[in-house]
């Protein structure tokens, strides 16, 4: 297969001149930041795909060559020695809070729940491209859990798992799905650092979370032992519960990274 075909195929190129169906560009978004963010895309996509279409051969999905992106002020600490990066994903959805009778405290924190897109080739071949997914994937309306044939925003990434949590401390990944086996991975969080200050904001023009390295507890599967957020948009919490109900979701985007022994 000629490189071209395989970016198009992976990234979505067929697009470029269609309106994607699914899920929907989110018109109001595109009138404000959206448009920057995609012609963004669209201008790299394109000139990837000039680059391909002189190089024959087709890009590697080799992870052993994907680089996790680090902050510089105070980044994370690196995965354990022996790991090896088993998956990307580009993560889509919501941070939950809750809020009290207090409109001057701070909302807390209640979870997440996340669509999980497969973006591994995309991390070893192209990761400027990669970098700019989570920002893309806000401008779009949320996929729908249930469609496991879903794709994400305008690229033809597919559904490689879901996230959410199984109790206040506990992020679940789900990475078993028909396509594809990677594992599943209850989680501890391990450490977290601020995203940095350009991050993308969110869709009301809140900060981006935080970026983390969390643990898989030890009745993970596929090998996975930690995984990383990193790269986020939007998600954060407003200051205080003024004006807010007793749970509602700040909608967000991210990559995952899964690291497993090698
Ligand atoms: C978070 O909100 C979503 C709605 O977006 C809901 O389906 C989910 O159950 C909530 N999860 C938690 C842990 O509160
Ligand atoms: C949450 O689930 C984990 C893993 O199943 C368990 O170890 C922990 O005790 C639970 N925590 C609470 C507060 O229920
Ligand atoms: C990361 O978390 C671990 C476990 O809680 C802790 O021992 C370590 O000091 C933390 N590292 C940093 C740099 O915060």
């Amino acid at each position: 297969m000629y490189a071209s075909t395989v970016l198009a195929t992976l990234l979505g190129a067929s697009t470029v001149f269609a309106a994607p169906t699914w899920p929907q560009l989110n018109p109001g978004l595109i009138n404000t930041v959206g448009r920057d963010v995609l012609s963004d895309y669209f201008n790299l996509l394109a000139q990837k795909i000039d680059i391909a279409k002189l190089a024959a051969l087709a890009p590697s999905c080799d992870l052993s060559k994907a680089k996790m992106p680090t902050v510089s002020t105070q980044p994370l600490p690196t995965p354990a020695t022996g790991l090896a990066v088993k998956h990307v994903a580009i993560g889509r959805g919501t941070q939950n809070y809750t809020c009290g009778a207090d409109a001057t405290a701070a909302p807390t924190a209640a979870g997440a729940v996340a669509t999980l897109f497969d973006a591994s080739c995309v991390a070893a071949a192209y990761p400027d491209l990669l970098h700019l997914l989570p920002k893309l994937a806000l401008q779009f309306d949320l996929p729908y859990s249930a469609e496991t044939n879903a794709k994400m925003g305008p690229t033809n990434l597919l559904v490689s798992g879901k996230h959410f949590f199984t109790n206040a401390t506990t992020p679940f990944f789900n990475l078993d799905t028909p396509r594809r086996s990677i594992g599943e991975a209850p989680c501890s969080k391990l450490n977290a650092t601020n995203a940095p200050s350009d991050a993308p904001k969110g869709r009301q023009g809140e900060a981006a979370v935080p970026w983390l390295r969390l643990s898989a507890n030890p009745d993970a599967t596929g090998g996975i032992h930690e995984v990383f957020r990193v790269e986020t948009a939007g998600g954060s919490a407003p200051a205080t519960c003024a004006g807010q109900s007793a749970s509602f979701q700040v909608q967000y985007a991210a990559e995952y990274w899964f690291f497993a022994s090698s």
